[in-house]
């Protein structure tokens, strides 16, 4: 494994096992299989609902908590001074762990100044080795990086070869922040697990395309956080420290960037629109079900 020292020099795996998506009826079985191949670098989030899952998957697996890089993110029902800061509090409940490596604010909207002083407090009291943010484009990172207290350590966001974000890597290099890509994969959307170019690539190491969209990602300095149920793949995904790619193979990749977001732009205003709806949606549906418990 290669590790990343972030500015704070706390050092970080470069490669780490993501479960956005993954059921909580096989999220426990999936981290102990991520665990047991070798994952030292888990990232969960609050509005994934598995962190109890992965948290009782770390206590069964037996390894010592500080072999593990262990992050989460703060979603934005939680937004606001206070309960960012009780939310993170919970998290670490429900992940069994009185610390936490990596904390991250799961999206630019809200009150995210609030919320992001509240995991300052928490850095300076010793409970979270490092903070950051997520989904933070250049504008709103350049914002927050030059005026919280504790400039943000990691942004998360959509990186693949069908979007690099050279631009944004830029902007997060000159302000010291590691860049770490959701979706390296873009969870192969556009055919890139079959992509011809990475799979040509592959063949002349015996990869595949997964692992060549890895070690791009890797060798451009970029922490990576892919997600797989399958024990082989989570195996496949790890396999990527013994080879390199050439300066021609790197441009070839480099030659697929459309440019274009797969997923959610946070930059366009009908998509921050729907992304609000969305939230409220599952806050209605959140209280409903407090509601029922109680009767
Ligand atoms: N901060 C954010 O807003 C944000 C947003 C999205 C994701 N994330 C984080 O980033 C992590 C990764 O992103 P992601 O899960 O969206 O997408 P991803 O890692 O790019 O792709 C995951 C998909 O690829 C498949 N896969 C994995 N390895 C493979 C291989 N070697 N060959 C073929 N298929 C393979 C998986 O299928 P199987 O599972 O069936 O193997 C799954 O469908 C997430 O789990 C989460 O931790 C963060």
């Amino acid at each position: 494994m290669e590790f990343i020292t972030l500015r704070n020099g706390v050092r970080m795996p470069i490669l780490g096992y993501g479960v956005y998506q993954i059921p909580q009826d096989i999220c426990e079985r999936c981290v102990l299989d991520a665990l047991q191949v070798g994952y030292r670098s888990l990232d969960t989030a609050q509005s994934y609902f598995n962190e109890e899952q992965v948290g009782s998957a770390i206590e069964k697996s037996g390894i010592p908590r500080e072999e593990i890089f262990l992050t989460t993110k703060v979603w934005i029902e939680h937004y606001g001074y206070e309960q960012a800061k009780a939310s993170v509090l919970e998290s670490m409940e429900k992940l069994r762990t009185d610390y936490l490596d990596l904390v991250l604010l799961h999206q630019p909207f809200a009150d995210y100044y609030g919320s992001y002083r509240a995991l300052e407090d928490l850095y300076e009291a010793g409970k979270l080795r490092s903070i950051g943010i997520s989904n933070f484009y250049p504008d709103r990172m350049v914002d927050i990086a030059s005026l919280a207290r504790i400039r943000p350590l990691v942004n998360q966001i959509e990186v693949h070869p069908l979007h690099q974000q050279a631009e944004a890597k830029q902007w997060l290099d000159k302000y010291g922040i590691q860049m770490e890509a959701w979706a390296p994969f873009g969870e192969g959307r556009g055919g890139l697990f079959t992509n011809p170019a990475l799979t040509q690539i592959g063949a002349k190491y015996g990869k595949t395309a997964a692992q060549v969209m890895l070690r791009w990602h890797i060798q451009r300095g970029i922490a990576v956080i892919p997600k797989s149920t399958h024990i082989e793949r989570m195996r496949e995904n790890l396999e990527v420290f013994d080879f390199a790619l050439t300066r021609e193979d790197m441009a070839a990749v480099a030659a697929l960037d459309q440019r274009q977001i797969a997923f959610f732009s946070h930059q366009d205003p009908a998509m921050v629109e729907w992304f609000v709806k969305m939230v409220e949606e599952r806050k209605k549906q959140h209280d409903c079900a407090k509601e029922q418990k109680s009767w």
